[in-house]
C-alpha cells in the first residue's frame, strides 16, 4: 500500500505542530503549511515530512499550497485563531477581519481547494479544530466566537453536502489549550496571556494530537461528526475552578 498523505494547517506552532507529529508517527507524510517557514522546515526536518509556504488568508497562497502537494488523505483544519477581547460597543473592526480571514475564509479557501484530491482519495478526511468559542458565544469575544461558529457550519454543512462520497469529517471543539494562542490573541503580551492558564491545568497541543490521532485511525466507515475536549478545570468559556 502507498504511503499515506495528510496536510496539517497552521502547523508553525501548538496543536499543528503536535498534530503533523502524530500523523507521521502514524505513518503519514505530512505536508506543514504555515507563514513561518523557517518553523516549517524544522519540523519537516524532525518528522520526514514536507514545509510549504502557506497562508490561507491569499488565494495565491493556497493555490501554490495545493500545487507542491502529491495526493491528500486527510486535512487538518487547523490554522487560526484570536485577535483582541473587547465588548461588540468597543470592538476594532481589523481585528473581525483577521479572525474571519483566517478561520472561516481560510478553512474555505484551503477545502475547496484540496476537496477534488480528498474525494479521489478514496478514502479521506477532513478533520476541522473550531473550539467550543464554536458552540456557545461568550461576553467581549464575538469577533472571535462569530468566526468559530461560521466555521464550525461550514464544516457541518460538508458533512451532508458529501454524503455518498468517500470523505469522513471531523470537528475537534476545544477549550482551554495551552499554545501560543493567547499571545497572539493579546497581541505578543505574555503576562495578560499567561494569566488565562494561571492556576489551571489546561490541555496541551498534544491532548488535540492526541484526538486527531485517534480519529484518523478508525475503520473507513466509522465517522466521528463532532469531539468537544476541555480541561477537567473547565466547565465553559467562562468557567474555571482555578487554584491559588
Ligand atoms: N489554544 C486554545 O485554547 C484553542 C482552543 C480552541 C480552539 N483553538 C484553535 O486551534 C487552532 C490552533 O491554534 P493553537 O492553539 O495551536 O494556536 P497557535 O499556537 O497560535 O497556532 C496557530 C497556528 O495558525 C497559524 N496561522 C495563523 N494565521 C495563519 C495564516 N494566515 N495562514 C496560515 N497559517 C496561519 C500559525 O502559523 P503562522 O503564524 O506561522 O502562519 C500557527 O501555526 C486555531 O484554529 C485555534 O482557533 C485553540
Amino acid at each position: 500500500m502507498s504511503t499515506r498523505s495528510a496536510v496539517v494547517t497552521g502547523a508553525s506552532s501548538g496543536i499543528g505542530a503536535a498534530t503533523a507529529r502524530k500523523l507521521a508517527e502514524m505513518g503519514y507524510h505530512v505536508y506543514v503549511g504555515a507563514r513561518r517557514l523557517d518553523r516549517l522546515h524544522r519540523l519537516a526536518d524532525e518528522i520526514g515530512g514536507t514545509a510549504v509556504e502557506l497562508d490561507v488568508t491569499s488565494a495565491e497562497s493556497v493555490q501554490s499550497f495545493a500545487d507542491a502537494i502529491d495526493g491528500v488523505d486527510v486535512l487538518v483544519n487547523n490554522a487560526g485563531g484570536a485577535k483582541g477581547l473587547a465588548a461588540v460597543a468597543d470592538t476594532d473592526v481589523d481585528d473581525w477581519r483577521w479572525m474571519w480571514e483566517t478561520n472561516v475564509l481560510g478553512t474555505l479557501r484551503v477545502t475547496k481547494t484540496l476537496l477534488p484530491e480528498l474525494i479521489a482519495s478514496g478514502d479521506g478526511l477532513i478533520v476541522t479544530v473550531t473550539s467550543i468559542a464554536a458552540l456557545t458565544p461568550y461576553d467581549y469575544g464575538a469577533g472571535y466566537t462569530s468566526a468559530k461558529h461560521a466555521q464550525g457550519v461550514l464544516h457541518r454543512t460538508l458533512r451532508g453536502e458529501l454524503l455518498g462520497k468517500p470523505v469522513r469529517l471531523t470537528e475537534i471543539a476545544p477549550g482551554a489549550v495551552e499554545t501560543e494562542f493567547s499571545l497572539v490573541r493579546f497581541d505578543g503580551d505574555a503576562e495578560r496571556a499567561a494569566k488565562v492558564y494561571a492556576g489551571i491545568d489546561p490541555l496541551v497541543a498534544e491532548d488535540i494530537a492526541d484526538v486527531i490521532g485517534f480519529v484518523a485511525s478508525r475503520p473507513k466507515h466509522v465517522n466521528l461528526d463532532q469531539i468537544v475536549v476541555k480541561p477537567r478545570d473547565q466547565a465553559d468559556a467562562g468557567r474555571f475552578a482555578r487554584r491559588g
